[in-house]
């Protein structure tokens, strides 16, 4: 049985946090798409961890971690990883497993990275520079290395072959970046790396499957940064919905049972691209103060806006979703008035659902307004102590989206949530 836990906006919605709480239920935390552009925040004995590249079951000792084989790796930044979670007495070589299929990033994937983005100007997608787009491109393109390729005598000569041809894009780029440093230390990490537990990820989840063992699927973006329902072309370069977590681990759909999928209270985007819901003026630069709202990857801010409704119906809609997991709720507790997004102003005439192409679409976003409930919530652990006001908020988010909310997360700990 695998359930899937996945995020329903642009990504930072704290399902790091969330998968630490719900892995005790779990035999395996396997991640099935991105690499390190993701940052997942956990709280360990109230210190602060930001995991990019291993899933977030990994402080549970006897939990299976998996890195499956949709998910872009960069040796180097798993590597420095692991020394993280050492420091918390993990020993990481013990419970994780790396897919064979997965593809790798090389340090040339990077310089691509930002010779594409210095290319396109003003319109740059605001990626995080972590090679991820030229990595699925090689992957698609039927290029790139992947794992399993490290235990192969030839590795080294298949990276130069295919360094040489990233070189010749990178000169029609004009770009000369030194990244002999990169290479130095990926070559390291690559040494590093043929010491772990490489498996046929396939098999390896299926027969744990069939030996009834439980799977949480963890997302890592969001919905709206799907490669073929975000906001394209302001969007990451995998499948980030819950069709992902099939090809990203090779499960069939029947195995899949529940999906979670994590929204704020509130939304937020880091990057360029389409935000109907984005506040410009003070509002919003609260919203990013009180939830301390800086990227977890690059430390950019974040733009930050009311939840919506339309964006969110959409990705319940794409996923299946079948609970809904409502972060950063504390984040609200100051607001006097909340105003939430149920549909689209688009020509004069209002709509419901997600345009086409929302980069090129002028949308008016309109709302409905509530009463904030003014009430410090982050000591709560149980649903009737909840405010009324609060209540209210939820119940028309859950009406409106057909989908129930299970969990209201109001801190950044792991004790720090309730069940509905
Ligand atoms: P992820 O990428 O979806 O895992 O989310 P990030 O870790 O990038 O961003 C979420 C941020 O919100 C992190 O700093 C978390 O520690 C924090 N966080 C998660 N849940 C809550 C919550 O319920 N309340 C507050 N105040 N912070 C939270
Ligand atoms: P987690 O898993 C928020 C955004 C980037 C950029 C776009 C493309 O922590 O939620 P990429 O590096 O993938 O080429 O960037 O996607 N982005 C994220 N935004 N959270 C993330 O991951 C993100 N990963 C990528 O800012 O706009
Ligand atoms: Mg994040």
């Amino acid at each position: 049985m695998v359930d899937v836990l996945l995020g329903l906006q642009w990504g930072d919605e704290g399902k790091g946090k969330i998968v630490d709480y719900f892995a005790p239920n779990y035999d395996i935390i396997a991640r099935f798409q991105g690499g390190p552009n993701a940052g997942h925040t956990l709280y360990i004995k109230g210190e602060k961890v930001v995991l990019h590249q291993i899933p977030s079951g990994i402080f549970h000792e006897n939990k299976v971690n998996l890195i499956g084989n949709g998910v872009v790796l960069d040796a180097v930044t798993l590597k420095k990883e692991f020394d993280k979670v050492s420091a918390f007495g993990i020993d990481g070589r013990k419970n994780l497993y790396v897919a064979e299929r997965t593809h790798l990033i090389l340090p040339s994937h990077r310089a691509l990275d930002k010779a594409s983005e210095i290319s396109k100007g003003n319109e740059k997608i605001g990626s995080t520079l972590k090679g991820i787009g030229p990595a699925y491109m090689d992957k698609t393109g039927r290029n790139g290395l992947r794992v399993g390729d490290l235990l192969d005598k030839n590795f080294t000569t298949q990276y130069i072959k295919l360094r040489m041809k990233h070189q010749r894009l990178l000169d029609s780029f004009g770009f000369n970046d030194d990244i002999s440093e990169w290479e130095e230390e990926f070559f390291e990490a690559i040494e590093f790396m043929r010491t772990l537990k490489i498996v046929n990820g396939e098999y390896f989840i299926n027969d744990k499957i069939r030996e009834g063992k439980k799977v949480l699927a963890e997302g890592a973006q969001g919905s709206m940064l799907d490669v073929d329902f975000g906001t394209f072309p302001f969007v990451t370069s995998s499948s980030t919905i819950s069709a992902g977590v099939c090809t990203g681990l090779g499960i069939a759909p029947q195995k899949i049972k529940d999906v979670y999928g994590v929204t704020k209270a509130y939304c937020t985007r880091v990057g360029s691209g389409p935000f109907p819901t984005e506040l410009h003026e003070e509002t919003g630069e609260r919203l990013r103060k009180i939830g301390n709202e800086f990227g977890a990857t690059t430390g950019r801010p974040r733009r930050c806006g009311w939840i919506d409704l339309v964006a969110l119906n959409f990705a319940c809609m794409i996923n299946g979703v079948t609970k809904i997991v409502m972060t950063k709720s504390d984040v609200l507790d100051a607001f006097e008035d909340l105003s939430v997004c149920t549909s689209y102003g688009i020509d004069g005439r209002q709509d419901k659902s997600v345009p086409y192409q929302m980069s090129k679409t002028p949308i008016t976003p309109h709302y409905e307004q509530f009463p904030g409930w003014m009430t410090d919530i982050t000591k709560m652990r149980d649903l009737s102590s909840l405010p009324e006001a609060m209540k209210q908020y939820i119940h028309f988010i859950n009406e409106y989206l057909g989908v129930h909310v299970s969990h209201i997360s109001n801190g950044p700990e792991r004790e720090q949530i309730i069940k509905c």
